[in-house]
C-alpha cells in the first residue's frame, strides 16, 4: 500500500461499566424479501463450486524462494486449513525473463504442489510491476509524472495505462498466462493486475490526446463542451479539441471533473483488455476479480467493476486498531459495488509498513476482523503475506512467517480461524446480505466536494459515517450504493452530501420517494449537475418540488450553531443551510438557534410527505446525540424491524440470509467482555451448544441460528 488513504478512527474508550451489559435484543424474522428470487436461487459467484462456503487465503510469492523451501510452506498452510492462495500477480520477469521467452514450468510446479496440500490457486496478471527489459527497452511504457519526468524502474505502477505499448505487453502476458492456466483445474480464477496503478496517470501528449479525443466523443462539438464548462469564464472558450489541457489541480470543475471520468474511462480499457485476452482462453468457470481499495476514490468504482464476476478489495486498519463503524462500512461500500458478496483479498495479519506507527493488532483482533468481513459478506479472507521477502520494499510487513521460515504468534490465530471457517461454511453456504436501508454514495459527489471543500473540515468519510453509525443500530445490516442503483427493495434510503444530482437521478429518486420509500437527503445535496456546473435552481435542485422546500443560502461555520427541534436539541458543525418551506404540507423538523443572524431561527431540517412515501431534508451536520434521534426518528417512521439490537455498546450483529434461512453473526470489536441475551435459545454455532445468553470475551465471535424443531 502507498498511500495513507485509509481513515483509522481509535478504538472507542471502553466502559468497565459496560463489561456485562446483558441487552435483551428482540428477535423478528424477516422474510427473504429484497433479495430477488432469481439472485436468491443461484450461489453466490463468492463461494466457489467444490470449496468451502468460506476461504482463508494467504499472497504467496514461491518466485521469492528456492524451490526446496515451498513443500515447508505449503504444508505450513495446509496445517493451518488455508486453502487459496493468489500468486504470480508481481511475478512477470519470472514468467517472461526476456521478450517473449515465457517460463511457467516454476508456477506450473508450485501450483501443483498447493493443490497437492489441497490448496486452489488464484493467478495474478503482473502488469503493475512490468520487468526491466521492458520498461528499459521500451521507455514508452513508463508513466510521465504531473512534473513531465519518466518514473523510474524499481517501484510498481509504472507502467502507463495509456500507452497502446504497454498495453499490447499486458494483453500479451495476460493471453499466454491463460492459454497455459485457463484449463488448470486448480486455478479457480483471475486477479487484474493489482490496485490499478492507484489509478495514477501519465501526463504525456499522447495521452492529452487520448483524452481530447475522449471528449470529442462525449461532447461532440466544442461549443457544446464550452457550454456545460461555462468556459466564457476567464476566457476558457476552446476552438478546438487539440487546446484542451490535462487539468493540474485548481482548474475548471468541469474539466476536472472529466479528467476523472477519462481516468475511470482508461482504467477500465486497460482492465477490459485484459478480461478479454483472458476469456478467450479461460474456462468461464474461472472467475476474474481485480483487487480495490475500500475508501480509494482515484476512479469511480461502479463503472470498472462492471465486467468483474466479483469485487475484491484489501482491507488495511493500517495505525490504530478495528474500528467496526468504518470497517464495516468500507465493506458495505465493496459489497455495494455489485451488489454482491465480496473477497477481502488481502488483508494484514498484524501490522503494515506504511503508516506513521505500524502498530500490530491486539490479540483476536484478526480473528474478529475477519469474522466481520463474513458477517458484512466476503467469502474469502486473504492474508498478506504469507512470509516477507528477504529484501525488497516491504521487510517490515506482518506475515504469517517469520524470517526464519517458522510461524509467528498470529499463526495460530489465522489457523483457528481456518478451522472456523471449515466448520461453519455449510452453514453460510448461499448467504447474502439483505438489507432494508441504503446510503448512497457517488464518486462525482465526492470529487466535486473536495475540489472545493468550501470549509477545509469538511470530510465526506466522517459524515457518511456518522450516519452509517446510527443507522446500523437501527438495522442489522445497510447497503452503501450508487445512487442510480435499484431502490425498491429499501423502507429507507438517506444521501448525506450528494453534492451531484442530474435531472435523471433526480427523478429515479422521486420514483422511489412517489412509491412509498423514505428519502433523507443530506447537506450540500443536489447543487450540481453531472457535469459539475451549478444548477440554475436552488438546492434540492430537480428534488425541491418533491420536497416542497429549499436551501435560500448555505454557510461554511466559523463555530458551531444551535439547534433544536423533533429531535431534542443540539449542534451542526461545518456546515449550516438555511430552508425556506413552499409548500404547505412541509414539517420542520429542526430549527437553527442565535448564531450569524442569517440563520436564527430558520429551518435546518424539513420533511414532507410526497406521493405515497416521504422526502427529508437535513441542512447541517450533525452531532453525535441529535443524529442518533434523527435515526430513531427514520427507523420509526420506515418501519424498520430490526432483529437483534440493541446490542451491547462495541458488538456488531450482522444478518446473512438465503431463502428464509438466517444465521447471525455477533463480533466484539472491544477488548472488554460482553454478554449478549438471545430472545430465547438459539443455536451457537462456533461454541456447538444451544444457549439463550451469549458471553463475548474481547474481541470475541459468536455465529447464531434458530434452532430446528
Ligand atoms: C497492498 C498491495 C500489496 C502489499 C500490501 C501491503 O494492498 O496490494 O501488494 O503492498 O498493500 O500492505
Amino acid at each position: 500500500m502507498q498511500f495513507g488513504i485509509f481513515r483509522i478512527t481509535p478504538l472507542r474508550k471502553l466502559s468497565a461499566l459496560l463489561m456485562a451489559s446483558a441487552l435483551l435484543f428482540s428477535l423478528v424474522l424477516h422474510s427473504s424479501a429484497g433479495i430477488s428470487d432469481e439472485k436468491n436461487s443461484v450461489p453466490p459467484p463468492t463461494q466457489l463450486p467444490g470449496q468451502p462456503a468460506l476461504l482463508v487465503g494467504v499472497a504467496w510469492y514461491p518466485e521469492q524462494w528456492p524451490e526446496s523451501r515451498w513443500e515447508e510452506d505449503l504444508k505450513l498452510m495446509e496445517a493451518a486449513h488455508i486453502r487459496a492462495v493468489r500468486i504470480a500477480e508481481f511475478a512477470w520477469s519470472a514468467m517472461e525473463p526476456t521478450e517473449a521467452y515465457l517460463e511457467f514450468e516454476w508456477l506450473d510446479r508450485a501450483i501443483a504442489l498447493a493443490a497437492k496440500h489441497h490448496i486452489i490457486s488464484i493467478v495474478g496478471t503482473p502488469t503493475a510491476a512490468p520487468p526491466a527489459w521492458l520498461t528499459f527497452k521500451y521507455p514508452e511504457t513508463l508513466r510521465v509524472e504531473v512534473n513531465g519526468q519518466r518514473v523510474q524502474h524499481g517501484g510498481r505502477a509504472h507502467g502507463s495505462p495509456t500507452s497502446p505499448k504497454y498495453r499490447e505487453f499486458c494483453r500479451r502476458i495476460a493471453e499466454q498466462m491463460a492459454k497455459h492456466y485457463g484449463h488448470n483445474p486448480n486455478v479457480v480464477g483471475w486477479q487484474i493486475d493489482n490496485e490499478y496503478g492507484y489509478a495514477l496517470m501519465s501526463y504525456d501528449e499522447g495521452t492529452r490526446k487520448q483524452f481530447q479525443d475522449w471528449l470529442k466523443e462525449k461532447f461532440k462539438t466544442v461549443e457544446n463542451l464550452n457550454a456545460h464548462w461555462t468556459a466564457a469564464y476567464w476566457s476558457q472558450s476552446y476552438d478546438n479539441w487539440s487546446e484542451i489541457p490535462i487539468p493540474q489541480q485548481g482548474a475548471n470543475p468541469g474539466l476536472m471533473l472529466e479528467w476523472k471520468n477519462f481516468i475511470t474511462y482508461s482504467w477500465t480499457s486497460y482492465q477490459q483488455t485484459q478480461i478479454d485476452a483472458i476469456r478467450a482462453s479461460a474456462e468461464p468457470r474461472q472467475f476474474i476479480t481485480g483487487n480495490f481499495m475500500g475508501w480509494f476514490d482515484g476512479f469511480d468504482h461502479y463503472g470498472i467493476t462492471k465486467p468483474l464476476t466479483f469485487v475484491s478489495w484489501d482491507d488495511y486498519v493500517g495505525s490504530g486498531h478495528f474500528d467496526p463503524d468504518w470497517n464495516g462500512l468500507m465493506h458495505d461500500l465493496m459489497r455495494g459495488l455489485k451488489r454482491e458478496n465480496f473477497w477481502v483479498i488481502e488483508t494484514q495479519p498484524s501490522n503494515v509498513n506504511w503508516t506513521p506507527l505500524n502498530n500490530s493488532l491486539n490479540k483476536g483482533e484478526v480473528r474478529a476482523r475477519a469474522w466481520q468481513a463474513i458477517a458484512h459478506g466476503a467469502d474469502y479472507i486473504g492474508y498478506w503475506q504469507w512470509r516477507s521477502a528477504l529484501n525488497g520494499q516491504e521487510q517490515y510487513h506482518g506475515a504469517l512467517i517469520g524470517q526464519d521460515g517458522q510461524p509467528v504468534p498470529v499463526y495460530d490465530e489465522v489457523a483457528m480461524l481456518g478451522r472456523e471457517f471449515d466448520q461453519l461454511s455449510d452453514a453460510l453456504r448461499g448467504t447474502r446480505v439483505q438489507s432494508e436501508v441504503a446510503l448512497l454514495h457517488s464518486y462525482p459527489s465526492r470529487w466535486a466536494i473536495d475540489w472545493q471543500k468550501h470549509t477545509n473540515r469538511y470530510d465526506q468519510g466522517a459524515i457518511l459515517k456518522s450516519y452509517y453509525r446510527v443507522l446500523r443500530k437501527q438495522t442489522d445490516s445497510l447497503d452503501v450504493i450508487s445512487p442510480d442503483a435499484p431502490l425498491a427493495q429499501y423502507r429507507l434510503v438517506a444521501a448525506p452530501d450528494l453534492n451531484l444530482i442530474s435531472e435523471a437521478t433526480a427523478k429515479h429518486l422521486s420514483e422511489y420517494v412517489h412509491n412509498g420509500g423514505h428519502l433523507v437527503l443530506g447537506p450540500r445535496s443536489a447543487m450540481k449537475d453531472e457535469f459539475n456546473a451549478l444548477l440554475p435552481h436552488t438546492q434540492p435542485g430537480f428534488l425541491a418540488e418533491a420536497l416542497g422546500a429549499h436551501v435560500e443560502q448555505y454557510y461554511a461555520l466559523e463555530k458551531n450553531v444551535p439547534l433544536a427541534g423533533a429531535w431534542g436539541a443540539g449542534e451542526s458543525s461545518l456546515w449550516a443551510e438555511r430552508i425556506k418551506a413552499t409548500a404547505p404540507n412541509v414539517e420542520v423538523l429542526l430549527r437553527f438557534g442565535i448564531s450569524n443572524g442569517w440563520l436564527d431561527d430558520q429551518a435546518a431540517a424539513v420533511t414532507r410527505k410526497f406521493g405515497k412515501g416521504r422526502i427529508t431534508y437535513i441542512g447541517a451536520v450533525l452531532d453525535e446525540k441529535t443524529m442518533a434521534a434523527a435515526a430513531e426518528w427514520m427507523a420509526k417512521d420506515a418501519g424498520l424491524t430490526s432483529s437483534l439490537t440493541p446490542a451491547p455498546a462495541g458488538v456488531e450483529i450482522s444478518r446473512r440470509v438465503a431463502n428464509g434461512r438466517e444465521v447471525y453473526l455477533a463480533v466484539n470489536a472491544t477488548s472488554e467482555l460482553k454478554t449478549l441475551q438471545l430472545p430465547r435459545t438459539m443455536k451457537l454455532l462456533l461454541s456447538q451448544t444451544e444457549a439463550s445468553r451469549v458471553e463475548l470475551p474481547a474481541y470475541g465471535v459468536e455465529v447464531i441460528s434458530n434452532v430446528q424443531h
